[in-house]
């Protein structure tokens, strides 16, 4: 782990990239015979989601949705789309892009309005997952790719009040935690 006074690195950039192999080479067997959807989650799954999508090995189709929720380092639970989905998602099997899924509450959002558009099947694949934090029942993280108790992170797409994203790496923030 190095730091920084600001932050301490949690997961470099090389761990990060092997578990985005990883995660890619099981979306590509799991989804095999079938060309999903990859819904990018912004702002904050950017960059997982481009790094990802070049890990399938499938006939994918890109798509995009924004919805805003957070505010400093907490969920206020009052979710805004930022940007409505590029193209339909119609009879289609989805497969949602997270930055991280903490309390829930904004894939659970995600969830029932794919399901109001009518897509034909939605699994969820997250950079990261807090399992201690969720807030919702009834809500499936099929992939992830690490776990975290409850710190704030930045870096890979997540910020800090816009900061931080475009960090390699994924950092704690000490004067937070
Ligand atoms: P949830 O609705 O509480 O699950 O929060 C999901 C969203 O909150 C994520 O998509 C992030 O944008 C943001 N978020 C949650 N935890 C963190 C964090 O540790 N760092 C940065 N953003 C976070």
């Amino acid at each position: 782990m190095s730091s920084t006074s600001q932050f301490s690195t949690l997961y470099s950039a090389e761990q990060i990239q092997k578990k985005v192999k990883d995660l890619g080479a099981k979306i590509t067997k799991d989804f095999k015979g079938k060309a999903p959807e990859m819904l990018c989650i912004l702002k904050g799954a950017s960059f997982f989601y481009a790094d990802l999508i070049r890990e399938i090995n499938l006939p994918l189709s890109c798509n995009f949705f924004g919805i805003s929720s957070y505010s400093g380092t907490k969920s206020t639970g009052n979710i805004k789309i930022t940007l409505d989905l590029i193209s339909s998602v119609k009879d289609k099997d989805i497969i949602v892009v997270e930055d991280i899924v903490d309390t829930g509450l904004s894939l659970e959002f995600i969830i029932d309005y794919l399901k109001s558009k009518k897509a034909k099947s939605i699994k969820v694949v997250s950079l990261l997952y807090k399992p201690g934090q969720i807030k919702v029942k009834n809500i499936n993280v099929d992939y992830y790719a690490f776990e975290l108790t409850n710190q704030f992170v930045i870096g890979y797409g997540l910020d800090y009040n816009e900061a931080w994203r475009e960090l390699p790496f994924i950092a704690q923030m000490n004067s937070l935690n």
